[in-house]
Order: C-alpha cells, then sequence, then structure tokens
C-alpha cells in the first residue's frame, strides 16, 4: 500500500467546507498541522472560537474526507483555537480587504435580491412565509440569506431552529445556517425569556448591523422579516437599502386586507417596488376536497387590485396559501413545511420558484423609473 503524504492530505481538505462561512478550511486557514505516521493521520484544527457550535460537523467532515485517501488507516482531529492575529487576517480576508462597513446590498453593483415580507395585521404569518420562501430558495439552489428585522417580536430562530448564538470573528458577525439559508436574528442573541426593549434609533442600529457587520457571502436573495405594521423597521430599510422590493402578506379577511393595503402602500413614499401579494390562510381544505374559507374570501385579490391603482403598476396576487397543521408545526419544530409534501408546502414551493426565476440580476431591480 501506498504512503499518503501531506500535501495529498491537504487537498483532500480542499472539499471540506466551514459550514457556516461555506468556503473551503483550507482556504480559511483553519488547516493547522498535517501530521503523518505511516497510515495515521492527525490532522489540527483552528477554530475561530473555543465553543463553535460546529466543531463536530468539521470534526466528522475532515475524517470522512481523510480517510477515504489511499494508504490512510486512521484519521485523527484535533481542535485549537485561532489567535487575536488569526482571526484578524481571517475577517479581513472575508472583507475582501476592505476595512468599513457599508451595507453590501445597498451597493449599486450588488446582484442579491431583496425582498421585505410586510403586513399590515400581527399574526397572519409573515414570519411562517418568509421561513420557506427561504428554504424553497435554497432548495432550489439559490444562495440565501434571512434577517428576522422583528426585533420585539422575533420567530425566526425557531421557525428555522437556529437559536444558538453566532460565531463572531473580530467583531464579524458569522449567521449560522438552517436548511441552507444564512440566518441573522436578534433572538440568538437574547437569553431565554427576556425581551428586547429598545427605542427606534436603536432597532435602526440593529438592522443596520445586520446588514453590514454580518458574511453574508454572495447572495442570490435575502429575505427580511419585518415586524407587523408601518413603525420603525418599515422605515428603516428603505433608508438602508433603498432597492428593497415588497411582498405584501394578507389574509382573506377585510379588515387584514384593508391594513395590509397600507403597509404596502408607504412603499409609494419610499419608492420602493412591491413585487406583490401573498393570502395566507386561504382556506382549509376538506377531507373531501372542498375549501372551506374560514376567514373569509377575496383579501389578497382586493389588496393586489387596490395596490396596482394605487401605485400605478400591476401588483400581482402571487399565491394563496392554505391552513395547513403542518405548517405550524414545521414552524415549531424549526423544520419549514416546504422541505416535505403538504397542502402549503406545494402552494409555496410555487411561489419561490416564481421569485426565484428571476432571482439574479437586473431583472428584479429598482432602476429608479416606474414600469408602465
Ligand atoms: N397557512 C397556515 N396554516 C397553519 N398555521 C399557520 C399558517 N400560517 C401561519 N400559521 C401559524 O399562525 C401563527 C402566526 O404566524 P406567523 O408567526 O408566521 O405570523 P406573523 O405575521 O409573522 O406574526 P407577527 O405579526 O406576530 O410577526 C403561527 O403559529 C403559525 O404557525
Ligand atoms: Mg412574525
Amino acid at each position: 500500500m501506498s504512503m499518503v503524504t501531506e500535501e495529498q492530505v491537504r487537498e483532500a481538505l480542499n472539499d471540506v467546507m466551514d459550514p457556516e462561512i461555506r468556503r473551503p478550511i483550507t482556504e480559511l486557514n483553519m488547516v493547522d498541522a498535517v501530521k503523518i505516521d505511516g497510515g495515521n493521520v492527525e490532522v489540527t484544527i483552528l477554530l475561530t472560537t473555543a465553543g463553535c457550535p460546529l466543531k463536530t460537523t468539521i470534526t466528522e467532515d475532515v475524517e470522512a474526507t481523510v480517510s477515504k485517501l489511499d494508504g490512510v488507516e486512521s484519521v485523527s482531529v484535533v481542535m485549537g483555537v485561532m489567535n487575536d492575529e488569526q482571526k484578524k487576517a481571517l475577517r479581513e480576508q472575508l472583507n475582501g480587504g476592505v476595512q468599513e462597513r457599508d451595507i453590501p446590498f445597498a451597493q449599486p453593483d450588488s446582484l442579491t435580491r431583496v425582498i421585505a415580507v410586510t403586513s399590515g395585521k400581527g399574526g397572519v404569518g409573515k414570519s411562517s412565509m418568509t421561513a420557506n420562501l427561504a428554504a424553497a430558495l435554497a432548495k432550489q439552489g439559490l444562495k440565501v440569506g434571512l434577517v428576522d428585522a422583528d426585533i420585539y417580536g422575533f420567530s425566526i430562530p425557531r421557525m428555522m431552529g437556529v437559536e444558538h448564538e453566532p460565531q463572531v470573528i473580530d467583531g464579524m458577525i458569522i449567521p449560522p445556517v438552517a436548511h441552507d439559508v444564512k440566518v441573522m436574528s436578534i433572538g440568538m442573541f437574547v437569553p431565554d425569556g427576556q425581551a428586547v426593549v429598545w427605542r427606534g434609533p436603536m432597532l435602526h442600529r440593529a438592522i443596520q448591523q445586520f446588514l453590514a457587520d454580518v458574511f453574508w457571502g454572495d447572495l442570490d436573495v435575502l429575505l427580511l422579516d419585518l415586524p407587523p405594521g408601518t413603525g420603525d423597521v418599515a422605515i428603516s430599510i428603505p433608508q438602508l437599502i433603498p432597492s428593497a422590493e415588497i411582498l405584501v402578506v394578507t389574509t382573506p379577511q377585510i379588515a387584514a386586507a384593508e391594513v395590509a393595503e397600507r403597509a404596502g402602500s408607504i412603499s409609494g413614499q419610499t419608492r420602493q417596488r412591491v413585487i406583490g401579494v401573498v393570502e395566507n390562510m386561504s382556506y382549509l381544505p376538506q377531507p373531501d376536497g372542498t375549501q372551506l374559507n374560514l376567514f373569509g374570501e377575496g383579501g389578497g385579490a382586493t389588496v393586489a387590485a387596490r395596490l396596482s391603482s394605487a401605485l400605478g403598476y400591476e401588483v400581482p396576487l402571487l399565491a394563496q396559501v392554505p391552513l395547513d397543521v403542518d405548517l405550524r408545526e414545521g414552524g415549531d419544530q424549526g423544520s419549514p413545511v416546504v422541505l416535505t409534501d403538504s397542502p402549503a408546502s406545494e402552494v409555496l414551493n410555487e411561489l419561490a420558484k416564481k421569485l426565484g426565476h428571476r432571482a439574479r440580476g437586473l431583472a428584479g431591480r429598482q432602476l429608479g423609473v416606474t414600469p408602465k
């Protein structure tokens, strides 16, 4: 049997990705030493923090990759921690050598489509729609980020199943990845059961930090889950990312539709494009195949029609999502329903296809003039 060389081991490790930064660990200078003793290989990996939640994943990936090489009998992984200088170098590398913290999505050459999900009324399913769309778009192969912009009422960590604190490298936050989506929420920093009690300017600052100080990498789509209504955060978003588009969520109920219309129509003032309306909780599928309209009918179509006439371009009703126990359970358990089969899953995956097929480039972007 041939002897394995350090070079072969290092080359093989090019295939091991940091699960959150999503670059090869070799490129991130995380592979410290490779010791070879006959068929026994010992690899030392440098983590960004000692308590790194991804230790096990990285260890398993390194072991699996190296043990496939010819001549390898055993693999052991030793964990070390980067020193301050190494962390600084890594942060600078991730920043592309740039020091200042601009919001990448606000740059004129940004190719990331930013979609803010909004509603007038609370509890209509914004967060559920956003989490599921994010997971569905990632499933299609797009690179997706998700910001929970609902600072007081955060719910994304639970819905996506990421509640641990993110790694911070020299001031740069690495967003945890769940269901292939990079996720950021204040909820990851707040101890269980505690409330966030900030005033408007602090909210603005938090959202800005989520956009600028987080290592998002190259994203096709960034989804923002907004708090209900037209408060501080809804006003911050267009200031921070003028090209952000808006997706309005409503229920079929007329009361919800009226407030949703208001939430959508502030885009006339902020000059953001409303890409469409999603009607959630549209009906409850019955065992006999009929649909029970628990919350009435027509809310989504009404909002779409009224926004179209108020804004002067067509705002389509993009989807009608049924009530679905699996959707609620998936949200409670951190596994979005779009990853399984169910009535709501089908509709949401279709919606993601509509949004995803023009995810990149100029097609979905505000050009400063209103079409039509
Ligand atoms: N189509 C649906 N079928 C069944 N349950 C749903 C559906 N949509 C949302 N829900 C449930 O309704 C509740 C409210 O949904 P969600 O938290 O997504 O709303 P929201 O608009 O984000 O609320 P908030 O305004 O508080 O942020 C959740 O428990 C969620 O699981
Ligand atoms: Mg919500």
